[in-house]
């Protein structure tokens, strides 16, 4: 079996999403479950691009141990400084390059000759080789690169002292064919190929970003980066799960495998999901609720009978059990700290205290509290433990048949003062979100408004998501509670305490 190495940048290309934005404590906790799952590498940020992100893949460096830790520069000393300064203290730091080789992109991008931007590559890793071994070259939009060109950047970049050439698919123009084809052409062609390790990055324009990295990896790739549930600029990058269980489940065909700790899937898969507030759809591969939803007659009987009739991938596998721990009001911290910890999660005790009053809160108006429910409000704690510009401190709805929706918003401010504004809106969330863009003295454009029911039942926890768009940024909001109104308030406060958090955090350059 071939070892294919994992990196995983669902902390870099897959925050690029918009709205997606992490904080600093939100990126730790998602690095900590990525040792967890065992990827090789973990992509922390791009430090140059903003003081927070240099922030946060510090701390990441700092903290994780177990897997390799990287960051992106763009090919200039500035930000390979940066990442250095940010990796440095990780158990394997390693610094990421990325320089356009395609036409368009030196043509369009930069205005400069194919020889000038193989000098750059060339200059920036001897740079970066001053400071660690682990240089990695990415020789971005090499799906629409000529050959050429592209073999003889790789092979001028592993001369230089790179120890990983990835190639990109940056704009996931590729077919599998196509692209595996490339990968092949740089295996037998590149004449120092053996001397580095060779990756691929892929996306997911055209749906293929998958079967993109699969056919890579059948001509000879040896490394892939990916994230989870498929997160990343546009339609995102290759899902790490996919690819995953892909090679676990053919192994035979694939002859490869990865060191990811298979059973632990799902539970990075909630935990991005539920940080960065882009919800998994419903019929994903792997994660997706429905992965393992057996509905019609035909195929439940078939699986009763046999689960291998429809199911090609045992659940237990990615980490979803089917058994159900239910709690109640009466369930003491104890019990609680151990379901947590059962569902991966370690909370100290002053966090435990907390979380057991909203636990208490919630189990009070909802009798049976399942794991959902859990993971839920916990990630709404954790996000609270930001600092948070704006409180919601009280909230008053009227409705009826006959009458205009009407409500009233009480916040607090930083500086301690709370306000109150009443607005009237075409329904009470409408009239909420007026009333709270009053008192913030500016108006948010609503992208996007989803609700999920977190389990069944009518007692059931409500899950909004909003995207909103504030001077132009877009802001993902995420609020849960078993009152939709409040659920849908909650989003949108937690979008507006996102862009007030961007505002203090302003992002320099985008990668
Ligand atoms: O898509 C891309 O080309 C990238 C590079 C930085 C690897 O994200
Ligand atoms: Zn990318």
């Amino acid at each position: 079996m071939e070892r294919i190495y994992v990196l995983d940048t669902t902390l870099r290309d897959g925050e690029q999403v918009p709205g997606a934005k992490l904080t600093g404590a939100e990126k730790l906790e998602i690095a900590r479950q990525l040792a967890v799952l065992g990827v090789d590498v973990i992509e922390a940020g791009f430090p140059a691009s903003s003081p927070g992100d240099f922030e946060a893949v510090r701390t990441i460096s700092r903290e994780i141990r177990g897997a390799g830790v990287t960051a992106l520069a763009r090919a200039v000393q500035s930000d390979i400084d940066a990442v250095w300064e940010a990796v440095r203290d990780a158990e394997q730091p390693q610094i990421h390059i990325v320089l356009g080789v395609s036409d368009i992109h030196l043509q369009g991008k930069f205005r400069r000759s194919r020889e000038d931007i193989l000098a750059m590559g060339v200059e920036a890793v001897r740079y970066a080789k001053k400071f660690t071994p682990y240089v990695q070259y990415s020789t971005e939009d090499a799906g629409r690169a000529d050959l050429g060109y592209l073999t003889q950047t790789v092979t001028a970049v592993i001369e230089a002292g790179a120890t990983v050439v990835n190639i990109p698919d940056t704009t996931g123009y590729c077919d599998p064919r196509e692209f595996g084809r490339i990968i092949l052409t740089i295996k037998n062609e590149v004449p120092n190929i053996d001397q580095a390790i060779l990756s691929v990055h892929c996306h997911n324009d055209l749906g293929m970003a998958t079967a993109n990295t699969l056919a890579a990896i059948k001509n000879g790739a040896r490394r892939i980066e990916a994230t989870i549930n498929g997160l990343g600029e546009r339609a995102g990058n290759t899902a790490l799960e996919e690819v995953v269980m892909a090679l676990k489940v053919k192994a035979d065909f694939y002859g490869a495998m990865t060191h990811i700790h298979t059973e632990e899937i799902a539970r990075t898969s909630r935990l991005v999901s539920s940080l960065t507030g882009i919800w998994v759809q419903p019929n994903k591969a792997i994660v997706g609720s429905n992965a393992f939803a057996h509905s019609s007659g035909i195929h439940q009987d078939g699986v009763l009978k046999n689960r291998q009739t429809y199911e090609i991938i045992d659940p237990h596998s990615v980490g979803i059990t089917e058994s159900r721990i239910v709690l109640t009001a009466r369930s003491g911290r104890h019990a609680l700290r151990a379901r947590l910890r059962d569902l991966g999660r370690e909370v100290d005790d002053a966090r435990l205290e907390q979380f057991h009053q909203q636990f208490l809160e919630l189990a009070d108006r909802k009798k049976e509290v399942y794991d959902e429910d859990l993971l839920s409000l916990l990630a709404e704690q954790e996000r609270t433990h930001e600092e948070r510009a704006y409180e919601l401190l009280a909230l008053k709805v009227s409705l009826g048949t006959n009458s205009i929706p009407r409500a009233v918003v009480t916040l607090r401010f930083p500086d301690r003062r709370e306000e109150t504004a009443e607005a009237q809106g075409s329904g009470p969330v409408d009239a909420a979100y007026s009333a709270i863009d009053q008192l913030v003295g500016k108006q948010a454009r609503l992208l996007e408004f989803s609700l999920q029911s977190v389990t069944e039942g009518i007692d059931a926890q409500a899950r909004v998501s909003v995207r909103i768009e504030i001077d132009n940024d877009v802001f993902i909001g995420r609020g849960i509670d078993s009152d939709i109104v409040l659920s849908g308030v909650k989003a949108y406060l937690d979008a507006w305490n996102r862009a007030a958090f961007r505002e203090s955090n302003p992002t320099l350059v985008r990668a």
